[in-house]
């Protein structure tokens, strides 16, 4: 029998089991996965069972809906079930699912090209994986066979994923396990202004972490490095942002030492920091690689290492990922960047990102409970304290996330203690949802005030 008329015939088979309430769905997850992702659901509170989304919105089993201000971790970032992604991922699968990187394959070319065009400076040369901790594993392995050395620099509270070197990368106690140690693989402090020394001044701490990381590449180093990695927005770190100058003050200590710069814009890339694709823009630097995941495709598992031409050159040994650049993702990457380019959504970005960012200004001032509200464009933290002090309350945190929840709204939370929430709406979100997300959160935060 033909297959055309096996699948014109075919009725879709009957579930075997299917739920219709969290509880149910939970113990079933309970019995086949990863006990630990069972305790993470919903940051550890009451799991929330995903029926369907639909551009900013998302429901549950039990039809709850919700506003998402978090997008699946930044990373729906053009809205649930996207339109134009949608029918190009399907066209795509009509037309061809997966042949692996043995073949050519235009619109995976296509998307490379896009990339070059996009990222700042002399990026030219795309690698696609299936993850952001592949991406980050490449732009490793491009650093050490580019420059000949061996120690990679990142920063405390970086987040870089979950293969054995990217757990080493990520500085977070909770995030490692297994023994987790690279002794090439170092970490020096993080850039957070909110919790810079006490009575430093804003300067004279961008001085402290540059003179820091003077001394640990003269102390903890042999003086030659592969790399130095970081976020300009620390995404699983708390959405902590960078100083302006920092990038600048420190690129020159990393070329000294004869590392590249690697930028990891797995969160703030495509437009999220508002004004420019990329994040590491509003720094003015140019780094040699740079790594993107999450919002690249709207959903689909893509990782992209882009790469200056001479480091590229430099990876002479084979390499392959099977899935990597596979064309049904690489269909809904294009379509994702196509529709953010078409719709200019790093202006829509910045403009939203600033009305959010004043309604949680006026959030702040009426909570004590709030001690510092930062961010850039559609990525906006609020740091969660015991009142009139900088001391970090996780357990506020969490009160105010289940309060937004039974509100109808979904954000996030992180930072070293879990005290930041993080506010990252789809980058195509209108006026009226932005405030109707503030009016929700607001409502939540009383509740716990
Ligand atoms: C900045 C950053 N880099 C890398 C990763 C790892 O990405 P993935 O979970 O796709 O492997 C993450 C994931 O949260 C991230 O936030």
């Amino acid at each position: 029998m033909a297959f055309d008329t096996v699948a014109a015939n075919a009725a879709p088979a009957a579930h075997p089991a299917h739920s219709t309430t969290t509880d149910a769905l939970l113990a079933r997850q309970r019995a086949v996965l990863l006990p630990v992702q069972s305790r993470m659901l919903y940051y550890g509170d009451r799991p929330l069972a995903v029926a369907r989304g639909e551009g900013d919105w998302l429901w549950d089993i039990e039809g709850k809906r919700y506003l998402d201000f978090f997008g699946g971790i930044l990373t729906v970032s053009v809205g649930h079930a996207n339109p134009d992604v949608v029918e190009a991922t399907a066209r795509q699968m009509r037309t061809v699912g997966h042949t692996s990187t043995l073949y050519l394959n235009e619109i995976t070319i296509r998307v490379a090209e896009k990339l070059a065009a996009i990222t700042p400076g002399r990026l030219q040369v795309s690698f696609f994986t299936n993850s952001g901790t592949e991406a980050d594993e490449m732009a490793i392995m491009a650093a050490r066979t580019y420059t000949g050395h061996r120690d990679v620099v990142s920063l405390r509270h970086a987040y870089s994923g979950r293969s054995a070197a990217m757990m080493a990368m990520t500085a977070h106690a909770n995030w490692k396990q297994g023994g987790v140690y690279d002794g090439h693989i170092k970490q020096v402090r993080s850039p957070n202004l909110y919790r810079k020394p006490v009575g430093m001044t804003d300067e004279a701490y961008l001085d402290f972490l540059v003179d820091d990381l003077a001394d640990f590449l003269a102390t903890s180093t042999d003086g030659k490095i592969a790399a130095f990695m970081a976020e300009p927005i620390q995404g699983v770190g708390g959405f902590a942002v960078a100083p302006a100058d920092y990038f600048r003050r420190i690129e020159p200590l990393v070329r000294e030492a004869g590392g590249i710069l690697i930028i990891d814009e797995v969160q703030t890339g495509w437009g999220r920091t508002g004004k420019h694709w990329c994040g590491i823009e509003h720094w003015g630097v140019e780094p040699d690689v740079m790594t993107f995941a999450k919002g690249i495709a709207n959903g689909a598992p893509v990782g992209a290492t882009v790469m200056t031409p001479e480091v590229a050159e430099s990876v002479r040994a084979l390499t392959l990922s099977t899935f990597g650049g596979n064309p049904v993702s690489m269909a809904q990457a294009y379509a994702t960047i196509d529709h953010i380019e078409r719709h200019r959504l790093w202006e829509n970005a910045e403009a939203q990102g600033a009305r959010l960012r004043e309604h949680l200004e006026v959030l702040m001032s009426a909570h004590d409970f709030i001690g510092d509200v930062r961010g850039m464009g559609l990525m906006q933290g609020v740091e969660i304290v015991v009142p009139g002090t900088a001391e970090p309350d996780p357990a506020r945190a969490n009160a105010v996330l289940n309060a937004a929840r039974e509100e109808g709204l979904l954000i996030g939370k992180g930072g070293r203690w879990g005290n930041v929430l993080r506010v990252a709406p789809m980058l195509n979100v209108t006026k009226a949802l932005i405030d109707e997300g503030a009016e929700r959160l607001s409502r939540a935060a009383a509740r716990v005030g």
